[in-house]
């Protein structure tokens, strides 16, 4: 038997104004994602010089080093929000699982790997290999945010169909 408050309330569409429950949290989402993927952009561009081998510093290395603090920063901020997406309740995309955990773990990777440098334990010769390291997760972060990026959009048209 419906209980009659329930049926009235699906009879009565929501006012405008009144945003669902998930409307807020899709907010915080995309202005994070927006966040990251500019501070992507700023770190991939400025390393270009030292990937296509010429010498890194000047303004491009200063850059480097202001956006990697809004890294080291934001990326466990977009973690912390993002995990919610793993409740069972609400099944996502494997694109959508794998973007997130690739994103974050080559942001870890990327960001240990300076960190590791920054030790009085490393020789130069490591340091070297760290270095390569930081660039191979620090280049593997645009593919997996565009991998997200797929995923939340298969995630979405998903939980349309269902609705
Ligand atoms: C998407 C993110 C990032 C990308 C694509 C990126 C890329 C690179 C590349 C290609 C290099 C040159 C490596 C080499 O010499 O072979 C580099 C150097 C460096 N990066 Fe990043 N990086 C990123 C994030 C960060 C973050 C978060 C930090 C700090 C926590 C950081 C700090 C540094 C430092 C200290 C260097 C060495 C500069 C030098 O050689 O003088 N980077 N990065």
């Amino acid at each position: 038997m419906p209980n009659p408050t329930e049926s009235a309330d699906l009879a009565v569409s929501p006012p405008k104004n009144q945003r669902r429950p998930g409307a807020i949290g899709r907010w915080v989402d995309r202005f994070l994602i927006g966040c990251l993927v500019l501070v992507v952009a700023i770190l991939t561009a400025t390393s270009a010089p030292a990937v296509l081998g010429r010498p890194f510093g000047g303004t491009m290395l200063l850059t480097h080093m202001m956006a990697s603090g809004a890294l080291v920063f934001g990326l466990p901020v977009f973690a912390f929000a993002m995990i919610r997406h793993f409740l069972p309740q609400h099944p996502i995309a494997r694109s959508h699982a794998a973007g997130f955990l690739l994103t974050v773990t080559a942001g870890l990777l990327t960001i240990a790997s300076v960190f590791a440098c920054m030790l009085p334990i490393p020789s130069t010769d490591q340091m070297h290999r760290l270095m390569q390291v930081h660039k191979i997760a620090g280049l593997t972060m645009t593919p997996a945010i565009v991998l997200l990026l797929i995923g939340l959009r298969l995630t979405r048209s998903a939980s349309h169909h269902h609705s």
